[in-house]
């Protein structure tokens, strides 16, 4: 979805050309999340200026470029923001773009992620008021709401403003606040999208935490305070009295406590802040950032039943920028299909002992004897992951006992389907921030089952609000078709099967056959790999041209068959269809013909019969199917196209038979000239419902 960036420099002398800069290229690494246009917002000569223009990034660089500004204008202390826009209210334009403002003087603009649900009340409330709208967007009411209670109020802090404003507002955001009314600051708050802030100075930080600021008396006079004051010191862990205001950003003070020089970066993900700085903090929901003259306020208003914790940690990002540059790759979606022997090396790391056959889940620790009592286990998640789910339902259903279900999660919210206090809820998610899996999680926490993530994004909402988890440790996915987080999730979901089943003798040498396969894997995968030129040819003689594809297969393959469908229609727009080959003749066979592209999963495993007699019936019907079979596999006649992988337990040949199909997905969009990384219509991580 849309991709949020804001940077403020104090003390720190830059010039405009490396601030307009920095936005750019903080927009760049986010624009893989929503790009139909973009936007910034910066100090100008007189006032705000905004610059926004359709389409990439790159069309707002040259927009700015263009400009006859001074550029070496040099600012000691600045703030500024930007924004790419995947459209939900308005169609992509440059009125739509963020920032939005709250008149032609700029007087007040914001940056939004997410949608706001009753922009059409405020709106209307707006209008009686004779304030004039100028978009088709909902955040532009946001914008319009804030001038309004600055203008009701006027001595107000912006920090107090934006409370104000975020206690209108219902569905999910997160903003930044940027006002001429308060220059050099900068106003960030969320609610169920993600925001995180990178913090860099030349001296060590003096603490790794930034206390969290309580704030409205009356409500916060109610809640374990018998003092009344609401200030809660860390510290000690008492009560006392609000002086501790001023040490709330200690962190960033110099030893003499006056502010010293510092940067911070706002983004929606880690991708755009760690070339700066690996120091970061994750905002929780309903927070309230300030940044002035140095310093980080993060505000809360005290709500009962308020469970966050009172400090905000400053943790240090993982990832390296190597990981998120395309490096010899000509796009990220083939740098990660490339990527796959040593990002499932990465997810089995630490936990996988292929010696003694022993699996260890530190995340799962403490929560194993739950699970094994669990009166079912509801998998839930969106796109890709969700076939991930579908991919190991078998060998979880089978290793562990317990009644497994799989839920799409918009579905699921749709259904309000029921959910008790002994279910197991696992949520998968590459991003852990897609809004239909969050609000999903919510659902079953309210509930009172276990909660259990499995996702890509250290400190992301579901890895944060779960119970417990596994990082699929696959590092960061760029391409908007997900390819690595796939087999990822896939072998993190075999390991929590295999863990589970430790202690269940009849499945120890199936257990055994598992953990040497997910031994060999790597190698498998590489195999694959080396046949991506005879990939890339039967996708130019044979498919490029073609207008739909059809891939079957059955059992553990059917994810397999969804999932590569997915991939083809995602990024190379044409039809494809995964079908269980066991409903061939249920409806799907009508559309066979000597005409029709057919892919048939065929390797060899209890279902290899029954996939031959639906090689018969496809073939009876002059149909012309390329087969995924077996390295080996000598039953096939000669006249049949194939797509040769190596062998391996059944229930994980779906980690090695997908590979040839993200390989053809991504050479049929090459040919067709599309845009691998960047696909029409779609976003990386969809944190709208
Ligand atoms: C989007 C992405 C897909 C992804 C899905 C779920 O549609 O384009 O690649 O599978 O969201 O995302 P998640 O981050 O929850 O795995």
């Amino acid at each position: 979805m849309c991709g949020i960036f804001g940077y403020c420099n104090f003390l720190v002398e830059r010039d405009r050309r490396f601030i307009l800069n920095t936005l750019l290229n903080g927009l760049s690494r986010l624009e893989y999340r929503g790009y139909d246009s973009a936007g910034m917002s910066v100090d100008g000569d007189n006032g705000i200026q905004i610059y926004k223009e359709v389409g990439k990034v790159s069309a707002l660089r040259e927009l700015v470029e263009s400009q006859s500004i001074d550029f070496d204008k040099t600012f000691i202390s600045h703030s500024g923001m930007a924004h790419t826009r995947w459209a939900t209210h308005g169609k992509p334009s440059r009125i739509n773009s963020h920032p939005h403002r709250s008149g032609i003087d700029n007087e007040f603009t914001i940056i939004h992620n997410g949608i706001i649900t009753n922009y059409k009340e405020i709106k209307t409330f707006l209008l009686k008021k004779d304030i004039v709208f100028e978009t088709e967007t909902d955040t532009e009411v946001v914008i319009k709401l804030t001038k309004y209670l600055y203008d009701s109020q006027k001595d107000i802090s912006f920090t107090d403003l934006v409370k104000a404003v975020v206690k209108e507002v219902e569905g999910g955001f997160s903003f930044i606040f940027k006002s001429s009314r308060y220059p050099d600051e900068l106003v960030a708050t969320r609610r169920g999208s993600p925001l995180l802030i990178g913090v860099k100075t030349s001296q060590k930080l003096k603490v790794d935490f930034v206390d969290v600021e309580f704030s409205e008396g009356a409500e916060r006079a109610t809640l374990n305070d018998p003092t009344g004051t609401g200030f809660v010191d860390v510290a000690s862990g008492t009560t006392g009295a609000p002086h501790l205001n001023r040490s709330m950003s200690r962190a960033f003070l110099s030893e003499d406590g006056s502010p010293q020089p510092i940067e911070y970066f706002l983004a929606s993900d880690a991708s755009a802040i760690v070339e700066h700085t690996k120091r970061v903090l994750y905002l929780e929901d309903d927070d309230i950032a300030h940044i002035g003259a140095g310093e980080l306020h993060i505000h809360r208003l005290r709500r009962e039943n308020d469970n966050s914790p009172i400090s905000r940690t400053i943790e240090t990002l993982e990832i390296e920028l190597a990981e998120i540059m395309k490096g010899s790759f000509d796009h990220f979606m083939q740098k990660e299909i490339y990527e796959q022997p040593e990002s499932v090396v990465n997810t089995m790391r630490g936990r996988v002992n292929f010696e003694d056959h022993k699996i260890t889940l530190g995340g799962l620790r403490g929560y194993l004897s739950t699970i094994r009592r669990a009166r079912r286990i509801v998998f839930i998640a969106c796109g890709t992951s969700y076939h991930s789910c579908l991919a190991t339902r078998a060998v979880f259903e089978e290793l562990t006992e317990i009644p497994t279900q799989i839920e799409l999660a918009s579905d699921f919210l749709d259904r309000r389907s029921p959910i008790f206090r002994d279910d197991v809820c696992v949520f998968v998610s590459q991003s852990g921030e897609t809004a239909d899996t969050i609000l999903a999680m919510r659902y079953c926490l309210e509930r009172g089952a276990l909660a259990v993530g499995i996702t890509n994004t250290v400190g992301s909402s579901i890895s944060r609000e779960t119970h417990c988890g596994v990082h699929i440790n696959a590092g960061p996915e760029i391409g908007v078709a997900s390819t690595k987080a796939y087999t990822s999730q896939y072998i993190a979901l075999v390991m929590m099967a295999l863990q589970l089943s430790e202690d269940k003798l009849s499945t120890e040498n199936r257990r055994k056959e598992i953990i040497d396969g997910l031994y060999l894997l790597p190698g498998h995968i590489k195999e694959v790999l080396a046949t991506a030129g005879d990939l890339q040819q039967l996708s130019k003689d044979t498919l490029s041209k073609e207008k739909s594809l059809l891939i079957m297969g059955r059992g553990y393959q059917n994810a397999t068959c969804l999932e590569g469908a997915l991939k083809i229609k995602e990024i190379s727009y044409m039809h494809s269809e995964g079908i269980l080959a066991g409903e061939l003749k249920h409806g799907p066979l009508a559309l066979v013909d000597e005409n029709m592209p057919v892919i048939l999963i065929m390797t060899q495993d209890s279902l290899y019969p029954k996939v031959q007699s639906a090689l018969q019936q496809v073939s009876a019907r002059k149909g012309q199917p390329i087969i995924i079979c077996n390295t080996g596999d000598d039953n096939l006649i000669n006249d049949y196209r194939t797509i040769k992988v190596p062998k391996t337990a059944d229930c994980l040949q779906g980690l090695i038979n997908v590979v040839p199909l993200q390989l053809l997905s991504y050479y049929l969009a090459v040919l067709n000239g599309q845009d691998v990384d960047f696909p029409r219509n779609l976003a990386k991580s969809v944190t709208v419902e």
